[in-house]
């Protein structure tokens, strides 16, 4: 599909006027972690890639490495070969010298009657290690084998991360919202012979029943040919068991009870090559089934501690609080592996911001003197609506912000830099990719000025260029939209799409490389997928994804996804999911379907697709309206015009439709939608 009739935001670029600039506080740059200058000296194009070295020296290796970057399998690249190292070591035992008695973790449980958790360095330690012997003594796993990991926003997730990676263990999260089938078939993919899930936990005052739906991924994972035989299930109230599924004899086993076998038990964290793989994560593409994103252990997490001091500014004396799902790589980087890499204490909270009232968010910055606060702009959006004057009433304050995950509009960032930072705070704008493992364009916080809706320049060590369709680069201040490409390789860019290099090679190289057999890393330019525009002073501007993923609330759902979901309900013949604007969550999916003959329209008829839609893909696509229309407006060729459609739901022209097929259907659904 073109980039026009995907509605790609191109042409808004030129409409959009330069926001001004706006100094980081005083108080801030004195302390903070980058204040050289000369950083982006040591990091320009022609000290690449040894620049690198100062990533990798974040990190204790069990044998240095010799090569800084191999590039004879490209665009595959290798980081810090020869390099042996273990990201459990990394992130927990060798902080226990200086900072044993330190939280790593404050646990904040969303029911507020429950005490903040506030686990140490040491108590992280020893839990990682009891369950990593639960992992290879009880489940027999070893370095390479797949674990699907399906949990909730409780301590047990990065414990079990953590514990993975001690063994070389591969883990692959699932979000907690995502259905059965979803994971399920996450399980297949991957093929994990062990998930992990948790009885139940909180969500908006509700204990919701978790264990169930892994019981249904297990079965889906089942039907596609992959056996789970072990579901270690961790209990939310350890001894009480918070579900209602029953536990399937010689299949499923509380975490609890096994750890009683092995308490004070001690692993020793396996060496790794730097080149192994930390994990998996799925992403939604433009077609078809999610993409196992492939991470490496050491270019992932040297990538990831040098962006966590650097960009996040996190000192161990520091409180950081990521409000993230650490089921998406946001939290994976950015609240588990990057802050524990540098000793942070990390906040993770279980549940709803706005639970039991607008105020909560601020309340805990307030308890917890939090002074690093990090989300997305859907949830800012939010936060915004639900009370906008909260975050005056609460005694906190943070010195840096960061928003990530989709476009923040100016008022937006205003009223966080304002309300929510109180003008005190430095703000950073990251954009990057789960395909990209840490950030990629970003302000550093001390050095360069904030600007409200742009990402900034690309960070020490990463070149970005804006291509237009034919290849020529587009130059900084031209005022026109192509698309973001990163010039260089880098430590923390996946390694490939697990099991299908093909498809790595197409979606992210093919269309920019010159010549698909060379070694040299500079005819391999990474495109992103998005749109962007680059002002005068190199600040990026990124419009959206050029494909059609919709990024919902800053989270990429495939369309195609979606809309195969919807085609699982019998009386469905065609549909097509469009990007309709939110005030809240920058975009939600609308559907529109079409019936095969013989069926009517109903609205028990919507509310069963809009039901399959949560039920294959996950209640986050669960769209907006189902919109049952007579037909879909189509080429000649017979292609569905979605761009109309969006037009439709956004209530924007539609354009010159009398090339279609079936001009008269545009003003129909007109009616239906917008009457
Ligand atoms: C897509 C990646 C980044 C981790 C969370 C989402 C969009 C991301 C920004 C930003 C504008 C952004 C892009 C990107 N995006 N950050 N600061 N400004 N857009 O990871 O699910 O892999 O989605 O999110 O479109 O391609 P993801």
């Amino acid at each position: 599909m073109s980039e026009k009739e995907n509605g790609s935001g191109a042409h808004y670029a030129v409409h959009w006027q330069d926001e001004d600039n706006i100094n980081p506080p005083a108080e801030f740059i004195g302390q903070a972690n980058m204040t050289d200058p000369g950083v982006f000296d040591r990091f320009s194009l022609d000290k690449f890639p040894e620049c690198f070295k100062e990533f990798a020296d974040l990190l204790d290796w069990d044998q240095y490495w010799h090569t800084t970057l191999d590039t004879s399998d490209a665009p595959c690249w290798n980081w810090f070969v020869g390099g042996k190292l273990n990201a459990s070591y990394n992130c927990v035992d060798r902080h226990l010298a200086k900072y044993k008695n330190k939280t790593a973790i404050h646990f904040v449980p969303e029911p507020e009657d429950e005490p903040v958790v506030h686990m140490t360095y040491q108590e992280l330690y020893q839990r990682v290690n009891e369950t990593a012997a639960v992992l290879r003594d009880f489940c027999g796993l070893k370095a390479g084998d797949r674990v699907t990991l399906h949990l909730p926003m409780t301590p047990e997730l990065p414990i079990t991360m953590l514990a993975c990676a001690r063994l070389g263990i591969i883990h692959s999260q699932v979000f907690a919202g995502f259905s059965g089938q979803a994971c399920g078939e996450r399980i297949w993919d991957s093929e994990s012979r062990v998930l992990i899930t948790i009885d139940g936990y909180y969500r908006n005052g509700k204990l919701l029943d978790h264990k169930s739906i892994g019981d249904v991924a297990v079965e889906v994972a089942l039907k596609e040919g992959q056996e789970v035989d072990k579901v270690l299930v961790w209990q939310r109230y350890p001894g009480k068991y918070a579900s209602a599924s029953p536990m399937v004899e010689g299949r499923d086993y509380f975490v609890n009870d096994l750890l009683k076998q092995y308490v004070r038990v001690r692993v020793d964290p396996v060496p790794m090559p730097a080149e192994g793989i930390l994990f998996l994560m799925y992403t939604s593409g433009s077609t078809g089934r999610p993409k196992g994103v492939q991470h490496s252990i050491g270019g992932y997490l040297a990538y990831v501690a040098w962006m966590s001091k650097v960009i996040q500014d996190i000192h161990p004396e520091d409180v950081y609080w990521c409000m993230a799902d650490i089921g998406w790589i946001t939290g994976h980087s950015f609240i588990v592996y990057g802050p524990l890499a540098i000793a942070a204490s990390s906040v993770i909270y279980e549940g709803l911001p706005t639970y039991p009232d607008a105020g909560r968010v601020w309340r805990i910055a307030e308890e917890l003197d939090v002074n690093i606060f990090h989300t997305s702009p859907t949830l800012i959006r939010g936060l915004r609506k639900a009370g906008p004057d909260e975050p005056a009433k609460y005694n906190y304050k943070f010195k840096h912000m960061t928003t990530v995950g989709e476009p923040i509009e100016p008022e937006v960032w205003k009223w966080y830099y304002k309300v929510v930072g109180k003008g005190k705070a430095a703000i950073v704008d990251t954009w990057w990719q789960t395909e990209t493992g840490g950030f990629l364009c970003s302000t550093i916080p001390a050095l360069s000025p904030m600007k409200a809706g742009s990402a900034g320049p690309g960070v020490p060590g990463i070149h970005p260029i804006i291509l237009d369709n034919d290849g020529n680069e587009i130059p900084a201040g031209a005022g026109k939209a192509g698309n973001i490409c990163i010039k260089n390789p880098w430590p923390g860019l996946m390694q490939t799409i697990w099991k299908d290099r093909d498809r790595y090679v197409a979606t992210y190289f093919e269309r920019y490389c010159k010549d698909p057999n060379s070694k040299d890393w500079r005819d391999w330019p990474y495109m992103a997928g998005d749109a962007a525009v680059m002002a005068a002073d190199g600040y990026v501007r990124i419009l959206g994804r050029i494909d059609d993923v919709i990024n919902v609330a800053g989270h990429r759902l495939g369309t195609k996804e979606i809309e195969s979901a919807a085609l699982t309900v019998e009386e469905v013949a065609e549909a097509a999911v469009i990007a309709a604007k939110d005030e809240i969550k920058g975009v939600v999916p609308d559907l529109y379907v079409s019936l095969k003959p013989g069926y009517e329209a109903s609205q028990e008829l919507a509310a069963k697709i809009s039901g399959a839609v949560s039920t294959v893909v996950g209640k986050i696509a669960r769209p907006r309206q189902v919109f049952i229309v007579p037909d879909m407006p189509k080429t000649r060729s017979g292609k569905i015009m979605r761009r109309i459609l969006a037009s439709i739901s956004n209530r924007a022209d539609v354009g010159d439709v009398t090339s279609l097929s079936n001009p008269e259907i545009v003003e129909q659904i007109r009616k239906q939608v917008q009457d």
